[in-house]
This record gives structure tokens, sequence and C-alpha cells, in this order.
């Protein structure tokens, strides 16, 4: 996507040293700044410090540290140390673990001398895939979008939640790829995007996302969507996915539970936006199953923003004392979901395995 008429990725090599380089997250919306990553190290303290997040780009950040690691070392032992300590940097998200899986699978067959550039371009593949793939969603969305629009007038008003857009993927994004396709086909739209507390990717990621499209969009604290949704102020829910497991439950950023309840009572429809890189086949359901990432307590007692000297600062904004708790993750049973929109169309969540055959055979 573009950022004041340049066109990005989240994840890239320099053209010209070659280096990878990735836009530091942490930074946003204040400062738009990438930097390098030069080592398997510095690959996973990006991915566990949040400078890249969102489950497509974790994983494509750990792809490229495993060509960081091959750099260093082109054996055996790397590749296991490697996947290792790259795997252990976030629990939640399933891609990290399919993407290493992917990486290590075409690296161990192969004589080290060839492993560097066959990783770099393995992990190119799996960005131009994971890019491609939220192209189709986007596609798949705005259909669904169109005809949500042609059933009323003014406009069409989606609410989303946590940052499932260009910044958590390679591009794109996976629940922002409708809305850019829809704004870009001239259909009338307008998101709530919940602030997600506690790190804020709604109103510090999203919002500058669509902000940078000049998409219509209104940042609301995360207890407002229920109060919205009874008084007809929200058609469409749509969100991303860290994991979903094979009945169709949806594990995703904390609230996201809440909303989908809110709008089941509401019969307002409540759409997950996934590449196939998100789904656990393994797991045959979510609540209770899926790890449940807890960070530190002070992503809850603090905040960081822009001062009114014009610093980036953090404040404790709780009593100081007082213990609080971080879940980063809750699950939102297949049963609240309208739809889940994948690269190969829209299915209703139990019936994922329709949209996925070949995995029925190891089902
Ligand atoms: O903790 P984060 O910021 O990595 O969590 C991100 C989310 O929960 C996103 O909604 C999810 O990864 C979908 S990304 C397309």
């Amino acid at each position: 996507m573009k950022v004041d008429g340049v066109p990005y990725r989240t994840i890239w090599r320099g053209k010209t040293s070659g280096r990878v380089q990735i836009i530091d997250q942490t930074k946003l919306p204040f400062e738009f700044v990438s930097c390098e990553l030069r080592s398997v190290r510095d690959a996973a303290i990006a991915i566990s410090s949040m400078q890249v997040r969102g489950a497509p780009l974790i994983g494509a950040t750990a792809a490229y540290g495993m060509c960081l690691a091959m750099e260093e070392n082109a054996s055996d032992d790397k590749i296991d140390s490697a996947y290792t300590e790259l795997l252990a940097t976030r629990p939640t998200a399933i891609n990290l673990r399919w993407a290493l899986d992917e990486m290590r699978a075409e690296l161990k067959p192969l004589s080290s001398t060839h492993r560097v550039d066959a990783a770099y371009e393995k992990a190119a593949a799996i960005c131009d895939e994971d890019a491609e793939n939220c192209r189709q969603i986007g596609l798949h969305g705005l259909e669904i979008f169109r005809d949500l629009a042609n059933k009323k007038s003014g406009p069409l008003n989606i609410l989303t939640h946590c940052n499932a857009g260009w910044l958590a993927c390679v591009d794109w994004g996976t629940a922002t790829s409708p809305m850019y396709h829809a704004f870009d086909a001239g259909i009338d739209i307008h998101v709530w995007v919940d602030e997600t507390r506690p790190r804020n990717q709604g109103a510090a990621l999203t919002a500058w996302e669509l902000g940078k499209h000049g998409i219509p969009h209104t940042i609301i604290a995360d207890n407002t969507g229920g109060h919205l949704m009874q008084n007809g102020m929200v058609d469409v829910c749509i969100t991303g996915s860290d994991r979903v497991v094979a009945n169709g439950d949806v594990c995703n950023k904390i609230g996201t539970y809440l909303k989908a309840l809110a709008a089941d009572d509401n019969n307002i429809p409540f759409y997950v936006a996934i590449p196939f890189s998100t789904i656990d086949w393994n797991l045959p359901r979510g609540v209770g199953k899926v790890p449940i990432e807890e960070r530190d307590s002070k992503e809850v007692t603090h905040m960081t923003g822009l001062a009114t000297n014009g610093n980036i600062d953090t404040f404790q904004i709780t009593s100081p004392g007082s213990p609080a708790a971080n879940f980063a993750f809750d699950v939102t049973p297949a049963r609240l979901i309208t739809g889940l929109i994948t690269e190969r169309g829209a299915v209703a969540a139990n019936a994922l395995l329709d949209l996925y055959p070949e995995q029925k055979q190891s089902a």
C-alpha cells in the first residue's frame, strides 16, 4: 500500500544492500521509520517487541529470520536453533509456526552452500503469496460489502477491531483489504475503528492506514461497539485472526469475542478474514485450546503517546500498586461468526473444510 504516494510492503530487502528492512510499528502513528534486521536475534526481538506484529507479518519476519540465520551459519544445527528461537517469540499466531515449518522443509534437504540463496527465495515467495492471498480476500470481501451497501442508503458502516491491515500482513491486510477494494470501487464506506486497548493497534495503526488511503473512519473506545450496534450505526463487523481452528473458532485480539456477542445480539453480520496460513487444522476447537499470550502488565498500567510538548512519552494511568492482567487474545466460537473470508472465497465458519478439501484426507 502507499504511504504518501510511495508504495510499501511491511518487510522487504534493500534494493542495493539486500538487507532485510521492516517498518518499526512501535513508532507509528507519530513516526514512519524503517529499520534493518541484521541477525536472527534482531528478527526475534522485532517480533517479541512488536516492532512487527500481526499474524501474517510475524510469519514473514520469521521467514527472513531464518535467512539471516543461514547467513550466520548454514548448518543443520543453526536451522534447528533459529527455528526454536523464532518460534518462542510469540505463542498465539499460528502463521509463525507455519512459516518456520515451510522454511525448515525447504532448507533441510539442501547442502549448506545453497541454503542462503534458497532461504531468501523462499522468504520472498512466502511474502508474495501472502500479498496475493490478501488481495484475493479483498476481492471476495468486496462482493459482500457491495451486497450490503446495495441494501441501504448512506455509507456502509463497518466496525473493525485491532489492526488486521496491511501493517499486520505483507500488503493489503486481511480485514482491511475488502475496505480498500470497496473504497477504490466507489462504494461509500465508513469504518468504526476500535481503539484496541491495551496497545491501541486500532487507534494507532488501523486509523493511520485508513487515513493514508483516504477512507472515512472514526476511532471509538473499545466499549462503544455494542451501543452503536443497538442504534443501527453498524452494518457489518470484520476482523482478522491469529489462529482459526478446524471447527471455525476464531482466536483474535482480546475483545473480539465481546464484539461478536454484541453483533449476534443485534443481527449484525460478523466476518473474519484470513489467509490459509492462519488455519490450525491440528486443533479441533479453540476455546481453552489455543495458547493465549499473556503480556507485560505494564501495557495495561501505562500508555504511550504524543505529549503536549511534542515528545513521545509513556505515562502510568492506573492506581499505583494495583496489579493488572494482560491477556492478549480471546476465542470467538464459530457459532457467532457469519462467515470466514479466505483467498478461496467466503464460507460459513463451521464449513471451513469445504474450502480446503485437500485437508479432508488428513482430518
Ligand atoms: O498482538 P498483535 O498486534 O500481533 O495482534 C494482531 C491481531 O490480533 C490481528 O487482528 C491479527 O493478527 C490479524 S492480522 C491480519
